[in-house]
């Protein structure tokens, strides 16, 4: 589909996106089974913004109540430190004793997600695992352990689903390659 100067070509069509999403809520259902409904220890934080479209389908599949927070995050561009992240924002919500799932949108390098994942430790959250859409395995920096997966892919930039190419094509309901013509 044109949608400015490059083409998009689909690499996961919606109904994929849809039925894995749905596959994961399952597992994660599965897994939290047995929460009483007035626990409220568990907290969804999303990683903004190219998570906020899966975290918003998947939240809504959850049999389970469920805080949502959301962090910001920053790569420092070329020139300085590669692997240096930058919190943008932070949570609101105390994480202290709290269960936490983390949610993503794309594990690529790893530097990020292994920053966050510092971050909870270091504020004393009980537990963290880790909710990753795509997981672009072959672009790893440093190893993060990823407890549910939607799809590992190739080594190719894309967008779609709230994955963005310099704040465009967040609203496509796939996930695409861009390609430059
Ligand atoms: P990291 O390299 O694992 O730290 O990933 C940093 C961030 O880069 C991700 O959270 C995404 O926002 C972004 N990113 C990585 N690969 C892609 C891509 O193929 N398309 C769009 N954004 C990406
Ligand atoms: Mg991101």
């Amino acid at each position: 589909m044109p949608m400015g100067k490059e083409n998009v070509r689909i690499l996961i069509s919606q109904e994929d996106l849809e039925r894995r999403v749905a596959e994961m809520a399952e597992e994660i259902n599965r897994d939290f089974a047995g929460r009483s409904a007035d626990d409220d220890s568990l907290v969804c934080i999303g990683v903004l913004k190219g998570s906020a479209f899966f975290l918003v389908d998947l939240l809504k599949k959850l049999t389970f109540p469920v805080k949502v927070d959301f962090f910001q995050t920053a790569s420092y561009g070329s020139g300085t430190v590669a692997g240096e992240v930058r919190i943008r924002k932070d949570v609101d919500l105390p994480i202290r004793g709290k269960d936490v799932l983390l949610i993503e949108d794309i594990v690529d390098t790893g530097h990020t997600i292994r920053t966050v994942l510092g971050l909870l430790r270091f504020r004393g959250a009980k537990s963290v695992r880790l909710c990753a859409l795509l997981d672009k395995v072959e672009r790893r920096e440093v190893d993060v352990p990823i407890d549910y997966c939607g799809f590992p892919i190739e080594d190719l930039f894309v967008v779609g689903y709230g994955l963005d190419y310099d704040e465009r094509y967040r609203n496509l309901p796939y996930i695409g390659v861009l390609e430059m013509d």
